[in-house]
C-alpha cells in the first residue's frame, strides 16, 4: 500500500479508525467529541482551531482537544501523550488522528473565531512569542519568518505575519515528511523551529504552542487548508546550489552517494506528488 499510496493516506486511515473505535479505560470511540461545532461534527472543525471551549473554559488546538476528548470519553491519561514521545503511542495516535480529522476541511479557508476574550488574548500572546527574541542566536520565529523570500540551509522559508497563501505555513500541517518518512502535526512542526531556533521545546499542547497556534491561524485567515501535504522534495535543493566550489553546508561532499540519494527521494517524491493531486481531482 506503502508503494501506491500517498503516504498520509496511511495516517489517515489509521486516524479515521482511531476515531470510530472503542478504546481506553472506558472503552468508547472518539464520536462524540466536540472540536467546536457540536459533538460528532468534523468537517470544517479545524481550519476554526484553535478556539475557545465552554467545557474547559480553555482556548485549544487540534491536539489539546483531543487529549480532552481522549481522557473524557475514553478514559486516556493525557501524561501518555504530553510526556510521550514523537512517532510512539498514543501521541502517534493523536497525530494520525489529527491527519484525519484536518483532512476533512481539505480545500476550506482559515477562519478562525476572535469573538471571546481569551481567544483575543491568546492572539496577543502568540504574537509577542513570534517576536520574542532569546536563544544562544538571539533569534525569534519573526527572524526566520518575518521577511518575504528568507532562506535557511537551501529551504524556502514564508512570512508567517500575514496570509502565506493557500496551503502554505499554518495551512499546511500536518505534513508528511519525505526526508524522513514521518508524518508531522503542527505541535511537531512548532516544537522543531523552537529547537532550530535553540530554545528549549515546549511541552506538548502547552499554551504557548496554542498561542502561537492562535496567532498563526488568524494570520493564515482566507488561506484554504491543503493538508495532509507532503514536504521536502528533495531535489528542489539543487535549484538553491551555492556557487561551485563551496560546500553545501559544512561536512557535505557531493559525492556520487549524494546524488543518487537526492534522486531516489526526488522520485519518490514526484509518485506521492502524482497520487495526491489525483486524489484532490477525484
Ligand atoms: C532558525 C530558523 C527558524 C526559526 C527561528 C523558526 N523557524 Fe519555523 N521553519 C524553519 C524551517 C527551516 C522550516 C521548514 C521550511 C520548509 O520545510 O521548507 C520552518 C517551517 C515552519 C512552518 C511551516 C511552514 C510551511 O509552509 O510548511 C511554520 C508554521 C513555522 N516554521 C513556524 C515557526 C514558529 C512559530 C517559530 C517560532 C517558535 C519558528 N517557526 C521559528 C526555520 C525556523
Amino acid at each position: 500500500m506503502l508503494q501506491d499510496g500517498n503516504p498520509a493516506e496511511l495516517f489517515e486511515a489509521k486516524g479515521e479508525e482511531l476515531w470510530k473505535k472503542p478504546r481506553g479505560p472506558k472503552n468508547a470511540s472518539l464520536e462524540k467529541c466536540d472540536l467546536g461545532k457540536g459533538p460528532g461534527v468534523v468537517k470544517g472543525a479545524f481550519v476554526e482551531l484553535p478556539r475557545h471551549f465552554k467545557d474547559t473554559n480553555k482556548v485549544q488546538d487540534l491536539e489539546s482537544r483531543l487529549i480532552t476528548c481522549m481522557q473524557t470519553l475514553q478514559g486516556i491519561d493525557p501524561k501518555e501523550i504530553i510526556k510521550g514521545q514523537w512517532g510512539r503511542g498514543e501521541r502517534a495516535n493523536t497525530t494520525a488522528l489529527a491527519t484525519w480529522i484536518a483532512a476533512q476541511s481539505k480545500g476550506m479557508a482559515f477562519n478562525l473565531p476572535q469573538s471571546h476574550a481569551q481567544e483575543r488574548t491568546m492572539y496577543e500572546v502568540g504574537k509577542r512569542l513570534f517576536f520574542q527574541r532569546g536563544g544562544p542566536h538571539d533569534f525569534a520565529c519573526a527572524s526566520c519568518h518575518g521577511e518575504e523570500g528568507k532562506r535557511i540551509r537551501l529551504q524556502d522559508l514564508p512570512l508567517l505575519t500575514k496570509a502565506p497563501g493557500d496551503g502554505v505555513g499554518f495551512a499546511a500541517w500536518p505534513a508528511y515528511r519525505v526526508s524522513n518518512g514521518q508524518m508531522w502535526s503542527m505541535q511537531h512542526r512548532l516544537n522543531d523551529c523552537y529547537r532550530q531556533q535553540r530554545f528549549p521545546e515546549p511541552d506538548f499542547a502547552s499554551d504557548v504552542t496554542v498561542a502561537l497556534g492562535v496567532y498563526l491561524g488568524v494570520n493564515a485567515k482566507g488561506d484554504k487548508s491543503a493538508v495532509p501535504t507532503i514536504k521536502d522534495d528533495p531535489l528542489s535543493r539543487l535549484r538553491r546550489l551555492p556557487p561551485r566550489g563551496q560546500r553545501l553546508w559544512p561536512g557535505q561532499a557531493r559525492s556520487t552517494a549524494f546524488w543518487r540519494g537526492l534522486l531516489r527521494g526526488h522520485r519518490y517524491w514526484l509518485k506521492a506528488q502524482r497520487i495526491s493531486e489525483r486524489n484532490m481531482s477525484s
